[in-house]
């Protein structure tokens, strides 16, 4: 049974994410998708239980992908629930410095865990949620980047 995590903020899922996802899921025979209460990012949008909300129905079709929130180290929580590897995409070389640096701690934190990185489709990789928070705060329609429930959720925030 092979499990892998893949921790983020998810403020709010997109497409990006979900593509990601996706090609875990097929190589993984578990994926649980788990949002850091990250304290560098003070005031998300979403709160916890809403991203979880968000999150559980943009990806109910997948059997294989648990939705979950944590507190803490990742690769401690990696531990916790049994996970052989973290899941960290790769949209452009921009974020590989940061997430070669996050790789070399996770391994020195805990030689057992690896990070496996995926790329989404490239038409993805322009995407991130501030960005997505951004133009539905502008009312501009976000529907080519993340999925339904998400896009009504941002309508009914920004009114
Ligand atoms: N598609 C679209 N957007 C994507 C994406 C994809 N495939 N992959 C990443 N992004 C975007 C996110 O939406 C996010 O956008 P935003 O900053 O505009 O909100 C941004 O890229 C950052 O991605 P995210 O996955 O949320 O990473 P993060 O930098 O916020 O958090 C953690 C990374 C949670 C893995 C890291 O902070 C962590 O491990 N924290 C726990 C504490 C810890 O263990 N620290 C030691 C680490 S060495």
């Amino acid at each position: 049974m092979r499990k892998v995590i893949y921790p983020g903020t998810f403020d709010p899922v997109t497409f990006g994410h979900v593509d990601i996802i996706k090609r875990a899921c097929e190589l993984f025979d578990s994926v649980i998708v788990t949002i850091a209460l990250n304290p560098n990012k003070l005031t998300p949008l979403f709160t916890v239980e809403e991203r979880i909300e968000l999150l559980k129905e943009s990806l109910k079709e997948f059997p294989n992908v648990e939705v979950d929130s944590f507190d803490g180290l990742t690769v401690e929580y990696a531990r916790k629930v049994g996970a052989v590897g973290i899941i960290r995409g790769l949209r452009a070389v921009s974020d590989f410095e940061y997430e070669f640096q996050m790789a070399l701690m996770n391994r020195k934190l805990d030689g057992d865990v690896s990070t496996i990185f995926l790329m989404p489709h490239e038409k993805y990789t322009y995407l991130n949620s501030s960005i997505i928070r951004n133009l539905a705060s502008l009312k501009s329609d976000v529907s080519d980047f993340v999925p339904e429930n998400v896009s009504r959720a941002l309508r009914e925030k920004f009114g």
